[in-house]
């Protein structure tokens, strides 16, 4: 995929009212406003499917990164299936499912995978497809490579649904990317804040109501 063919989403004329979609009324006082809404979300994931598929080379072991992926998961993997069920080329997929933990500090970082060592050791030779809601800082997807590829498979290749664009960025670039998005916290489509919002089907912008309300008891 060519990286530059990302939607990239503007914040000032990507900003749609929560007047014109139906939002939750349980959180329709915690939102700026609706930055993509569901049905652009399900068109760019169908296009995303599309082109994983034309360049797969072989069987996919596609790898969800709980919880924030597994929306945009579901939606590709169905995608993948029906381009296949359409006469589409065939793609056999097996479906993987991780939680990773990251601790970072100043100059390095590790993160902590749920699968156990023998669970990992099966992805020795194969094609994994790493599927995240969003690359923010991209500290936690570099070093959940660098961790995955002490197993040797065969390619790792990555799909985020969202890239931000933070000044905090450290250059990683996954290979497929869904929409480019303004440096501000947003919410819905699996995408939580503190555990809330994942209930929501648009991507959203919280706004400080909604940040204060669910704000981290801890
Ligand atoms: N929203 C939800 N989860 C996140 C974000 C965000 O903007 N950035 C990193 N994790
Ligand atoms: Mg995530």
């Amino acid at each position: 995929m060519d990286p530059k063919k990302w939607i990239d989403v503007k914040t000032e004329s990507f900003q749609y009212s929560l007047d014109h979609f139906v939002i939750p009324d349980h959180y329709e006082s915690d939102l700026e406003s609706v930055l993509i809404p569901h049905g652009v979300i399900m068109d760019r994931v169908e296009k995303l499917a599309k082109l994983i598929v034309q360049e797969a080379t072989g069987p996919l072991v596609v790898c969800c990164v709980l919880k924030g992926g597994h929306q945009f998961f579901a939606d590709l993997v169905n995608y993948i299936k029906k381009n296949v069920t359409r006469g589409g080329k065939t793609l056999p997929l097996s479906l993987e499912f991780i939680k990773v933990k990251s601790y970072h500090n100043e100059t390095s970082g590790d993160v902590k995978l749920s699968l156990t060592d023998e669970e990992c050791k099966e992805f020795s030779g194969k094609n994994i497809l790493i599927v995240e809601d969003i690359i923010d800082t991209g500290k936690t997807m570099v070093q959940l490579l660098a961790k995955l590829k002490q197993y040797s498979p065969e390619s790792v290749k990555v799909a985020s649904l969202l890239i931000k664009k933070t000044p905090l960025s450290n250059g990683y670039i996954p290979d497929y990317v869904g929409f480019a998005i303004p440096n501000a916290f947003v919410v819905g489509y699996a995408l939580d804040y503190n555990e809330y919002f994942r209930d929501l089907d648009h991507i959203c912008v919280i706004n400080e109501n909604g940040k204060h309300k669910y704000a981290s008891k801890n």
